[in-house]
């Protein structure tokens, strides 16, 4: 996440406008009017569970699905009526994997750059820096049905920027990578904004991935954002940070600690919890007025909230619980095919 002063900012173009966009299957609907704004620099995440709309989502930004209704702008260019300006400008690593296997890295990416027409000279040497920049120089002849996981993400991801696209559409980058690839994404992915100042926007059902990585998230359920912020935003719009007390006197904690800037405070098998803002801030002064009652506690113990408790909080559900079972479904549905 890149923390400079912002590259985006009054009177830019802004990376994607999006406004009351919707994308009806028969009489489904996967995309019920979302609208948001991107502005160019930024890494942008759409988090949801499995079935939330976000394929859809990027699809239609991407121009691989026309809208059922509602406008959106991609680097200024409309998704409808000037589809050639917004490929032009785009990116795209798809959710399923969309290599050549039979190829190797350096032909999968020149195949891709004769598509968009980079003129040879100018393609041999941007192949070299982006198979270089996501690690992968070495292994460029090698064919890319011997890669790793984590090494074809790599490459999607170079390919997807052989163009030089302003805007980068991620598709779930990471989905079932290990943590520690996880992690190297990450950091390509941080070093691409930085460096190159390329807007990024992902999805994922990672909270991690997009507390991690994003300047803001959408928080994305059944079609619709129930939530648009930093994260750092949507877990302090919750009620802040969580604190738990345990006490052989649990009455007598919630007596002291019922005060108007706690935003809730409850207890539970003798743990007293509190929710409240600054919680760091806080600390001393609860230990302090605790010692001087006279008040007994065995331990006490401050979390931050996760996203996790923010997309608890607006959809009341986990976002894991959903994953689990459709993916169950999908594995189920696909065993039933064979
Ligand atoms: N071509 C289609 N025809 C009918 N329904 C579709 C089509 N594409 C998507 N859907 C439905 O629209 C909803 C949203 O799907 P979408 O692929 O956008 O979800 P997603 O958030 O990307 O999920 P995942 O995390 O599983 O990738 C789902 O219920 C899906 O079944
Ligand atoms: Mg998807």
């Amino acid at each position: 996440m890149h923390t400079d002063t912002p590259r985006y900012g009054a009177g830019a173009v802004p990376a994607i406008r999006v406004n009351n966009l919707t994308k009806s299957f028969d009489d489904f609907v996967a995309v019920d009017g979302i609208s948001f704004t991107i502005e160019s620099g930024e890494i942008f995440g759409l988090l949801g569970p499995n079935g939330a709309g976000k394929t859809t989502t990027i699809s239609m930004l991407s121009t691989m699905l026309t809208p059922t209704s509602g406008t959106a702008t991609v680097n200024g260019h409309d998704i409808v009526t000037d589809e050639d300006g917004v490929r032009k400008s785009i990116g795209i690593v798809f959710q399923d994997q969309s290599l050549d296997e039979e190829l190797t890295a350096y032909e999968n990416m020149d195949f891709h750059g004769r598509l968009y027409r980079i003129p040879g000279e100018v393609r041999r040497k941007r192949i070299d820096e982006l198979l270089t920049l996501v690690g992968l120089e070495d292994r460029k002849d090698d064919l890319v049905k011997t890669y790793s996981g984590g090494m074809r993400r790599r490459l999607e991801i170079a390919r997807g920027l052989l163009h030089e696209p302003k805007v980068l559409f991620l598709d779930e980058p990471t989905l079932g990578l290990d943590p520690q690839t996880r992690n190297h994404l990450w950091e390509y992915i941080e070093q691409l904004n930085n460096e190159k100042g390329i807007t990024i926007i992902l999805t994922t059902h990672y909270m991690e991935e997009a507390d991690r990585l994003c300047d803001r998230v959408a928080i994305i359920d059944h079609g619709t954002i129930v939530a648009l912020d930093t994260a750092e935003n949507l877990k302090s719009s919750i009620g802040g940070d969580v604190v738990t007390i345990a006490s052989p006197n649990p009455d007598a904690v919630i007596n002291l600690l019922a005060a108007p800037w706690v935003s809730g405070i409850e207890e539970h098998d003798g743990s007293v919890t509190v929710r409240l803002q600054d919680a760091d801030r806080h600390i001393p002064g609860i230990v302090t007025a605790i010692h001087q009652n006279g008040i007994d506690i065995t331990s006490l113990s401050v979390r931050k909230p996760t996203l996790e408790d923010v997309f608890l909080h607006y959809t009341g559900r986990t976002i894991r619980e959903e994953t689990g079972s459709r993916k169950a479904m999908q594995m189920f549905r696909w065993a039933g095919r064979r």
